[in-house]
Order: structure tokens, then C-alpha cells, then sequence
């Protein structure tokens, strides 16, 4: 058993730590609540604990190596969207950092309703992360260690009719991040920088390039529309397959809408005639703005208002009203 380290002196407390963080200057992302609540309900290592209360050791290779994983899975109505593509996710991405993934595909499904089942929001975000656990500092796996899993929920602020009516802004970075993008991993460096400097110049997003390539947002996918074809990135190690991926491709189908998957340069994001970027969290947007010169008229296109209603609709499709979550035991 692996003790935290002390005594810390004149410990801010956890509400100054989160109010703090978020009232920084323009560093609030309105998907999600001002403030978390402390008391909500969270999942720790088998139990379910009041998130002030949620605490790991200083020697978690997570906080020491960023070697774990996370998933974002967006909740409507109490219902998890398109939860088994996400699961087929964190699998492959712990098959990816060759972490044997500590609980089944039933109890993650089970823990994921639970979890819901405990907040008192129906939209909801939830949070996993799994790290290969604690264990004396060497790069190397440790043997016999316990991985550890966390799991959290936030309210889903969806975005809202100004977000949806006036588009986004984005800046362009250059991609600065490792060369194994599609794990979902928790070492988020280069994201996190790109994204500051977005937020820095008043944008709400970045879009990587690496050499000359349109890669990915920085916590988001970007989709271009070329000659009337929405084009995206490959699915390769440049970019995070977001669950989009394979919701937009049907959008796509079901409205007639050509869709290719390719390397896109910058020439390519300079005549696209929109910009649409697509997260859990922000669902599907339109960008209408790159280092402050308009994309197309500068307004969300046509293609964007197609596939919006669209995934509105997949919403209330796949996430019913009077639809309630099944409480699973987890083992
Ligand atoms: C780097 C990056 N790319 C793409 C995405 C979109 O993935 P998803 O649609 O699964 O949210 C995200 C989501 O956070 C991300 O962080």
C-alpha cells in the first residue's frame, strides 16, 4: 500500500481549487458546469465515494507518467450515446498501452449505469480513466500492480442556439504531440497547449497541422467540405478516431452526402467552403472563422445544417424520452 506523502501546509480547499481553475480568464469550456459538484457521487477502485473524497497516491503512474487512458462518454436522458462504440475504445486503447483491462465489458457497462444512475443531471458526461496503479517510480510496467479506475460525472451543457447559429473560432497550430494519437491516452500536453493558445487568442479551438497535414483539433475532430464532399482525416495514428467518426459517416450516407477520408493540406483547409468540428462535448459545431478571416461566408453552411438536424434526430433516436438507465451490479 502505497501512502500519499505529507504534510501539505495551508492546503487550499478542493471548492477554492475547482472555482479557481475555471474562473481563470477565458479558460471555461461551457459544456460543462461552472463549478463541479464535490459531493457528486464518483467511482474509485470498486467503490462509489463523494468525489471531494476521491483520492490516489502520488505514485500513481498516472500522475507520474500520464500511462493511463480516459473515455468521455456523453449521457442523454440518463442514456449513454453510442456507449458500445466508446467501450470498444477504452478497450483498444488498453490493448494499445498493453493494460489487461481490470473489469469486463458487462461491468463497465454496468459501472457506467451505475454511475449515472447516482447524479442528478438526465445530460450528463461521464468520465473513466484507467492508469496502470501505483508502484515505485521505474519506467518499466511493475509486476503485480492494480490498475486504478476512476470514474466521474459532470453535468452536459449541450451547446447552445448561439454556439449552434454563429459557429466557432479557430486558430491553426502546429501539431506538437507524440506519433500515437488514436490511443486516447491521458498524456494530453500538447493538446493542452495548443488549446490555451486558442483560448489565449479568443478562439474556442486549434486545429493541428503537422507538416502541412490538417491533423485534428485539439479535442476534437475536423471535418472540411470540399466541392461539396465533407472530407476527414484517415483513421491512423495522426489523429483520435473520434465515435463521431462512424456516427457522421452514416449522417453522411443517409443524406446523400459524400464523404472521403484523406490526408488534407492546408490549401485544403484554406478553400474549404465550411469547417465543422465534432467531440463528445461539443457534438457537431461549425467553424466559421481560422486565424480570424471567415470560413466560407462566414456563417454555418449548408452541409453543416443538414448534418445537425441530422444528429439531433440520432439523439432522439438512440436516447428516448421516458427511457430509464438499468442499475447493473458491478463485480
Ligand atoms: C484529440 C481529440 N480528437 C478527437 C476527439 C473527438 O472524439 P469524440 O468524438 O470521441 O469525442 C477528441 C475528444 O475529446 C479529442 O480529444
Amino acid at each position: 500500500m502505497v501512502e500519499i506523502i505529507g504534510p501539505l501546509t495551508a492546503r487550499p480547499s478542493y471548492r477554492s481549487l475547482v472555482m479557481n481553475a475555471y474562473f481563470l480568464p477565458h479558460a471555461f469550456d461551457s459544456s460543462f458546469p461552472e463549478t463541479l459538484d464535490p459531493k457528486s457521487l464518483a467511482y474509485l477502485n470498486g467503490q462509489f465515494i463523494a468525489l471531494e473524497d476521491a483520492k490516489i497516491s502520488v505514485l500513481d503512474r498516472g500522475f507520474l507518467f500520464a500511462d493511463g487512458i480516459y473515455e468521455v462518454v456523453p449521457v442523454y436522458r440518463r442514456q449513454p450515446f453510442l456507449w458500445e462504440s466508446h467501450l470498444r475504445r477504452l478497450v483498444r486503447s488498453l490493448n494499445a498501452i498493453e493494460l489487461t483491462s481490470p473489469l469486463n465489458e458487462a461491468d463497465w457497462t454496468a459501472l457506467v449505469h451505475q454511475i449515472i444512475d447516482r447524479q442528478a443531471f438526465d445530460n450528463q458526461f461521464i468520465y473513466l480513466q484507467i492508469t496502470r496503479g501505483a508502484a515505485r517510480r521505474d519506467h518499466a510496467f511493475p509486476q503485480k500492480v492494480r490498475p486504478t479506475v476512476f470514474a466521474m460525472a459532470s453535468e452536459f451543457i449541450r451547446p447552445s442556439q448561439t454556439d449552434r447559429g454563429n459557429g466557432l473560432k479557430a486558430i491553426t497550430v502546429n501539431d506538437e504531440r507524440w506519433l500515437r494519437c488514436d490511443i486516447k491516452s491521458v498524456a494530453l500536453l500538447g493538446n493542452v497547449l495548443a488549446r490555451q493558445k486558442a483560448v489565449e487568442q479568443g478562439a474556442h479551438e486549434a486545429i493541428l497541422i503537422r507538416d502541412g497535414v490538417v491533423t485534428e483539433g485539439a479535442a476534437s475532430n475536423i471535418w472540411l467540405v470540399i466541392d461539396d464532399v465533407l472530407v476527414g482525416h484517415p483513421r491512423d495514428n495522426l489523429a483520435l478516431e473520434g465515435i463521431r467518426y462512424g456516427l457522421i459517416e452514416t449522417l453522411a450516407e443517409n443524406s446523400g452526402l459524400k464523404l472521403s477520408l484523406r490526408p488534407r493540406s492546408q490549401s485544403d483547409l484554406d478553400r474549404a467552403s465550411e469547417v465543422l468540428l465534432s467531440s463528445a462535448t461539443k457534438e457537431l459545431l461549425a467553424v466559421c472563422a481560422i486565424n480570424q478571416k471567415p470560413v466560407g461566408n462566414g456563417q454555418p453552411g449548408p452541409v453543416f445544417q443538414r448534418l445537425r438536424a441530422a444528429y439531433d434526430q440520432i439523439i432522439e433516436t438512440e436516447c428516448p424520452a421516458g427511457q430509464v438507465s438499468k442499475i447493473a451490479s458491478v463485480a
